[in-house]
């Protein structure tokens, strides 16, 4: 049986009850130890005790739970500086109508009770007396709900962190970087990848290698095959680092699954959106952010993240450098150094 988390290590054929307490304790708590460390670097806080007292309150001020506020820091970028709080609105829905599963007009509402009542529908259909929901959470799945199962399988599957089942696989979240080849979509791509994402992305044979080393799942290359033929399941989010044309930033949008996200940073032509399936057109301008940076910074200092500098130049190469770089003939991070004093 594979590994559903990197850690404990497997010392014989099962692991033992206290191993796997551990470990969900671990993976339980590690969004709200993420926002802890969101909140106290944005902050200033003293101590990850001090944000977590922030966390609790809010949640408690706001009745919403721990977890999901945790969550909704990690995933909502931090606001200005000057902004009073961290969520511009808390938007309200209706629950969907869900046909064909029991459910009194209060029970919609409760997350608990659609599943229990999905996994019963289920079970029912198959004629299966066991059988589980896992939830994507996060980059990882969380066992929501199960019945008929034994302790330790679902003291095992309570969270499975790396791609090692095939349902784990299949809940990554799918990336699109196309014009992966440059500085900024080896970044992409390492983070992509990080945030364990099934990454396609596009490069010329000359960036071919560089992309797949920063970790591309998949490679197409962009002067043989078109993207949109290449990528043949819908992604969750497409970032466009090319100079393409509008027509091809329009395309894209096609392969974005509904409710996801098309991010352009070519800000000379708008990002397009499909308002019909939920797709947002979302243009990136480079923001200054201390604390993003200061993040970005650790990674590389840890060996986690890595800066492909291409070039050393003196400073009295600058004007040859700029022409060079405006033929497009500058690929990664050059680094300028001024005369020794
Ligand atoms: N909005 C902002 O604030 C902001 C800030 C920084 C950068 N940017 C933009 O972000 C983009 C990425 O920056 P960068 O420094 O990484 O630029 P870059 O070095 O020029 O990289 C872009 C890559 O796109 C690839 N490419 C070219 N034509 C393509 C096509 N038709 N289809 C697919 N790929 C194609 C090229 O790679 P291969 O030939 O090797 O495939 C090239 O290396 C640039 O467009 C830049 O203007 C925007």
């Amino acid at each position: 049986m594979s590994s559903p988390g990197s850690e404990p290590a497997q010392k014989g054929p099962r692991w033992t009850r206290e191993q796997l307490d551990r470990r969900n304790r671990r993976l339980g708590h590690a969004g709200i130890a993420r926002a802890q460390d969101i909140l106290a670097r944005r902050y200033r806080l003293e101590c990850a005790d001090a944000a977590f007292e922030l966390l609790k309150t809010s949640s408690q001020q706001s009745n919403v739970k721990l977890h999901t506020l945790a969550d909704a820091v990690v995933r909502t970028p931090a606001p200005d500086q000057d902004a009073t709080s961290w969520f511009a609105g808390r938007g309200r829905f209706s629950p969907p109508r869900l046909p064909g599963l029991r459910l009194d007009a209060g029970s919609r509402h409760s997350q608990g009770a659609v599943l229990k009542a999905t996994l019963h529908r289920l079970l029912t259909i198959t004629q299966t007396p066991m059988g589980n929901v896992q939830l994507a959470e996060s980059g990882r799945l969380h066992l929501a709900r199960h019945t008929g199962l034994n302790r330790y399988f679902t003291d095992f599957f309570a969270f499975v962190e790396t791609p090692t089942t095939l349902c784990a696989q299949a809940a990554s979240a799918g990336v699109l970087v196309n014009g992966a080849g440059g500085a900024v979509g080896g970044y992409a791509v390492q983070l992509a990848k990080k945030a364990g994402a099934h990454v396609i992305a596009t490069a010329s044979p000359r960036s071919r290698e560089a992309v797949a080393s920063a970790g591309a799942d998949e490679v197409v290359d962009h002067t043989t095959t078109g993207v949109t033929a290449a990528v043949t399941e819908p992604v969750d989010l497409a970032l466009n680092l090319a100079p393409v044309d509008p027509a091809e930033l329009a395309a894209l949008v096609t392969l974005v699954r509904p409710g996801g996200v098309l991010v352009n940073t070519t800000v000379w032509m708008p990002a397009p959106g499909d308002e019909e399936r939920g797709v947002r057109g979302i243009d990136l301008f480079v923001r200054s952010d201390a604390d993003q940076l200061g993040k970005l910074v650790a990674l590389i200092d840890g060996g986690e993240l890595h800066v492909a500098v291409t070039e050393r130049v003196a400073l009295s190469e600058l004007p040859a450098l700029h022409a060079r770089a405006a033929e497009g003939s500058v690929h990664g991070k050059v680094v300028v150094l001024p005369p020794a004093a």
